[in-house]
């Protein structure tokens, strides 16, 4: 079996699942997306490949890749599928909604004006977030007119073609903290809350990490909600309400240094393991 591992820059997870590989005894390439070349009419350098595994920074380089991939019969974790779906916020709300899963109220529109008009109508406090983007990076709470009208000014004069779609999202008075679960197969490995007196609470923004025991409630929610943006290995989010969780969105390309002793999974183990089944499939 050879695994190839499509890569950039190699983060403190790349390390841990070639250690974890090399355990398990899988031989793997790296394939180094800043040296990578394509010959679209000649996929036979990636036919030795049982699987690619993306592990890539860059969204645009991963989608392409197993775009490619996948037309030419490759098999990758995860799907091109998948990662075009969570790579987006707006695609992966929607392929929650047709799942009927509890997702915050939506709102899309396309211009500034209708998009305060949009804003209006949901009543504030609203989260404004780019469709495409992690690490908490441009993710707004607007808590008036006015702040709308100042943040829909900067997006439409400062922004790139992504911030003419606004993605208008309901604010969740969560308690402190949101959850993320850890989705390998078809099995919730594990979960974590992670805690912040900031209500953006992701870890890469200072908010702390700690063990999420995963209740039937969490399991199943996380299963399904990976299962509608097409599975793989994924990290889901989840917002607490006081009468359920919801929702929030589901990534592609998981970070998980920070979960690792906070829950005591040993999760590269467990995607190798992963890996390795769908591999000789
Ligand atoms: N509608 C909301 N209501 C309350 N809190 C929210 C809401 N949306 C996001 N948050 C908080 O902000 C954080 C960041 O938002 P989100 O996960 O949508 O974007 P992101 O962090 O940029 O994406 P990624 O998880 O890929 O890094 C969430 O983890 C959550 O704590
Ligand atoms: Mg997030």
């Amino acid at each position: 079996m050879l695994v190839g591992i499509l890569c950039s820059r190699i983060r403190v997870e790349e390390k841990l699942l070639f250690e974890a590989l090399k355990a398990h005894g899988t031989a793997y390439e790296k394939l180094d997306d800043r040296t990578l070349i394509f010959d679209l009419h000649d996929p036979a350098p990636f036919r030795k490949y049982d699987l690619i595994l993306e592990r890539a920074i860059n969204h645009s380089r991963a989608q392409y890749a197993l775009h490619i991939l996948n037309d030419w019969g490759i098999k990758t974790v995860n799907t091109a599928h998948t990662a075009h779906v969570c790579g987006d916020k707006l695609l992966t709300t929607q392929a929650l909604r047709q799942h009927n899963l509890p997702v915050p109220r939506n709102l899309v529109a396309f211009t500034p004006e209708s998009a305060l008009e949009a804003i209006e109508q949901l009543g504030y406090p609203v989260v404004l977030k780019p469709c495409v983007g992690s690490w908490g990076r441009l993710v707004a709470k607007i808590n008036d007119r006015q702040a709308a009208e100042a943040v829909l000014e900067h997006k439409q004069i400062l922004g790139s073609y992504h911030h003419s779609i606004y993605y208008i999202q309901e604010y969740i008075d969560k308690p402190g903290y949101d959850i993320r679960s850890f989705v390998v197969g078809d099995e919730t490995i594990c979960a974590i809350y992670r805690t912040s007196d900031h209500w953006i609470t992701n870890t890469a923004l200072g908010g702390k990490a700690s063990n999420c025991p995963v209740t039937p409630e969490i399991d199943a929610l996380s299963r399904a909600a990976a299962k509608a943006v097409g599975g793989g290995i994924l990290a889901v989010d989840l917002l607490e309400k006081p009468d359920g969780l919801w929702v929030n969105e589901v990534n592609y390309t998981m970070e998980f240094r920070n979960s690792i002793d906070t829950t005591g999974v040993d999760i590269p183990r467990k995607m190798v393991e992963y890996i390795r089944q769908e591999a000789s499939a």
